[in-house]
């Protein structure tokens, strides 16, 4: 079967487990046939890897209007879901150069995506502070249905049962087929330990020659600091008032930090974590930071 009922808050699409919030089937079913172009770019993330950061620092990057903040324009709409229809548009009919953002796995996007012109970049997170965002997440959103304790949530997590499916298996299947997509794979870590850095080498992956001052300017308003004073990228309304999901206590920017998980896991949770990641994670050459 193409879709198959999960819990109350999720499905599957041809094996993928999504959220049930602004998903139309039919959009869904025509993502294969997007018609991509050669200046399009996708950010493809596992939920809670730094999707909405990386959409900030994309759109700084590529317009002037947004690092001018002229434009006053949210990120949700600076970068659209492929996957999700959080605004009206339609993708297809977008100006170029277009930015798209998806959690989808290697085989649900756009088959044009194979020729390997458009440009994707994958950011990747440490799991263990993957876990514990999503945990937070969770919580804040009276959508999703999940464990009231880590426990709990760390058993869905470890079966695959959220929004995004098993993390293994979504950064394992684009890394194995990274020969058929023009990719550039980033960690969360990297970016947090030198902005600048992970700014520049973007920039120099998707061909954007920007001045000094410009690239400035993006790391200025890219920091955990000022995005989460920013109304336009903190995602404070985004759910609440685009999606209709009522959001509990919290911020979508908590903290924005590497290693929280040793606040959250306990010593025996963090030794059976590491012996599935050690089990799953065999050979597998991108390097991971797990703490400071
Ligand atoms: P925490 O819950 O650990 O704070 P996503 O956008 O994929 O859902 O990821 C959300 C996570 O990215 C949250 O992690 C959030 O705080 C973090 N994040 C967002 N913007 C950030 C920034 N500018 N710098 C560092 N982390 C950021």
């Amino acid at each position: 079967r193409i879709m198959e009922d999960l819990e109350a808050d999720l499905f599957t699409f041809k094996g993928f487990t999504l959220a049930r919030v602004a998903i139309k089937t039919d959009h869904l079913e025509k993502l294969d046939d997007l018609e991509i172009r050669d200046d399009d770019v996708f950010i493809v993330t596992y939920p809670k890897s730094g999707t909405v950061w990386s959409k900030q620092i994309l759109s700084l990057i590529y317009f002037e209007e947004h690092r001018t903040r002229t434009a006053h324009l949210d990120t949700i709409y600076r970068v659209p879901f492929l996957e999700y229809c959080i605004g009206k548009e339609d993708l297809g009919e977008r100006p170029s150069p277009r930015l798209f953002n998806t959690h989808l796995p290697y085989y649900l996007v756009p088959r044009g995506l194979k020729d390997k012109k458009a440009k994707v970049v994958y950011l990747y997170r440490n799991p263990k502070d993957v876990l514990c965002s999503y945990f937070h997440f969770i919580k804040m959103y009276a959508v999703f249905k999940a464990g009231d304790t880590m426990e709990e949530f760390m058993k869905q997590f470890l079966e695959g049962k959220v929004q995004g499916g098993l993390w293994f298996d979504h950064i394992r299947g684009w890394y194995e087929h990274r020969s058929h997509f023009n990719i550039q794979f980033m960690a969360y870590e990297e970016m947090k330990k030198d902005l600048r850095s992970s700014v520049l080498k973007l920039c120099k992956f998707l061909g954007k020659d920007l001045s000094g001052e410009a690239v400035d300017d993006v790391v200025r308003q890219a920091t955990f600091e000022s995005m989460k004073d920013d109304p336009l990228a903190n995602y404070e309304n985004v759910l609440n008032t685009r999606v209709g999901v009522t959001r509990r206590e919290g911020h979508f920017l908590r903290k924005g930090t590497i290693g929280d998980w040793k606040n959250h896991m306990t010593v025996e949770q963090n030794e059976r974590f590491d012996k599935i990641f050690q089990n799953q994670m065999k050979d597998f050459p991108l390097p991971f930071i797990w703490d400071i």
